[in-house]
């Protein structure tokens, strides 16, 4: 099977070109520039170059795909993000995936599989929600939730069927937000805001990409959770990762005074609960995560990190 993918150079698009070109498919990945090229290269796949934004661009290099994964993403890597900072990530969801899914139908791609995040939908008291839960977006992600209501009509107009995967907070030793979470822990520089006691669901990046590489190679049409078996306390996390760095146990901090420091959207995300499952996409695809909980996944992350020397200076 041929399958393109935007966004193959990023942390869960890298994943998704390895596995699919393990398992014997053929893979075109978008690659902006020639250094990205070689990215995809190296992984197996076939770059090509083109722009996320104009339908036509696209057309071509998605003839003779099955399948269009959209895994292209600019979430905000500063430390103090403002609503401003999330345009392009906005732009990517809905621009880009109207010019996706006008794309593969003109190239005749029958199916488009759609990135999303847990963060759009839940319940106002964090208690554990599932598919079906209504949307909530929080934290400058309006337009990640636009991005799925994009792709459903869309998809649906053009005849195509659409699976939209929503990731739970990934992870990955290669991760950029992973490894300044790192950092900071390792320096005790990253607090537990309040009690700490908001609740995410986590998938280790390997997993969140195997999801997508399932989705591809099982034609199904909906919306489904793509977590690990264990929702976990924001605290317990952190304190979890600052032990396995040899750091002293994080700090604590007010609301108020977090906000003073990390503005109001980092705040917000960090204290939204967002406990979901699995259950679903199981169900669906007989799928499972290889990292059944943060952490197993945690195990992963500490030994690719050791193995490097990340990060300097190590140690509380
Ligand atoms: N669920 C979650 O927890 C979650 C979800 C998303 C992101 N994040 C985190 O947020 C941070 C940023 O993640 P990310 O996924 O944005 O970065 P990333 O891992 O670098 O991936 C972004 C991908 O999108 C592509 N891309 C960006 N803008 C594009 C455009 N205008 N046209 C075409 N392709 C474009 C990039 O291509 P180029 O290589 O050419 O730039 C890259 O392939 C990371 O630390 C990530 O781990 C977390």
């Amino acid at each position: 099977m041929r399958v393109f993918v935007a966004g193959a150079t990023g942390v869960i698009g890298r994943r998704i070109v390895r596995q699919l070109v393990a398992r014997g498919h053929e893979v075109v990945g978008l690659a902006r520039g020639g250094e990205k090229e070689g990215i995809v290269r190296r992984l197996g796949g076939r770059p090509a170059r083109g722009n996320l934004f104009d339908a036509a661009s696209l057309v071509p290099l998605m003839k003779g795909c099955e399948v269009a994964i959209r895994a292209a993403t600019a979430i905000p890597t500063a430390p103090r993000p403002r609503l401003a900072d999330f345009a392009m990530n906005d732009r990517i969801r809905t621009e880009g995936t109207r010019a996706m899914i006008e794309a593969a139908s003109s190239a005749g791609v029958r199916r488009y599989i759609h990135e999303s995040v847990v963060w759009v939908a839940g319940t106002p008291d964090g208690a554990p929600f599932d598919e079906d839960a209504p949307l909530r977006p929080v934290g400058g992600l309006t337009g990640t939730s636009t991005g799925e209501r994009i792709a459903r009509e869309e998809g649906a107009r053009r005849g195509l069927d659409v699976a939209v995967l929503r990731c739970g907070a990934f992870y990955a030793s290669d991760a950029a937000h992973t490894r300044v979470m790192g950092q900071r822990i390792a320096r005790r520089a990253l607090p537990i805001i309040g009690d700490g006691g908001a609740t995410w669901s986590m998938i280790h990046a390997d997993d969140a990409a195997s999801a997508f590489v399932t989705a591809a190679e099982h034609p199904r049409a909906g919306v489904w959770h793509i977590v690990d078996d264990e929702p976990v306390p924001v605290r317990e996390y952190f304190m979890e990762l600052a032990r396995r760095l040899g750091a002293r146990p994080p700090r604590r901090v007010p609301t108020w005074l977090a906000m003073l420091i990390g503005g109001r959207l980092t705040v917000e995300i960090l204290m939204t609960s967002f406990p979901t499952s699995n259950a679903r996409f199981r169900r669906d695809f007989e799928w499972r995560p290889r990292y059944a909980t943060y952490r197993e996944g945690l195990d992963e992350v500490l030994s690719a990190w050791r193995e490097e020397g990340f990060p300097p200076g190590r140690g509380g």
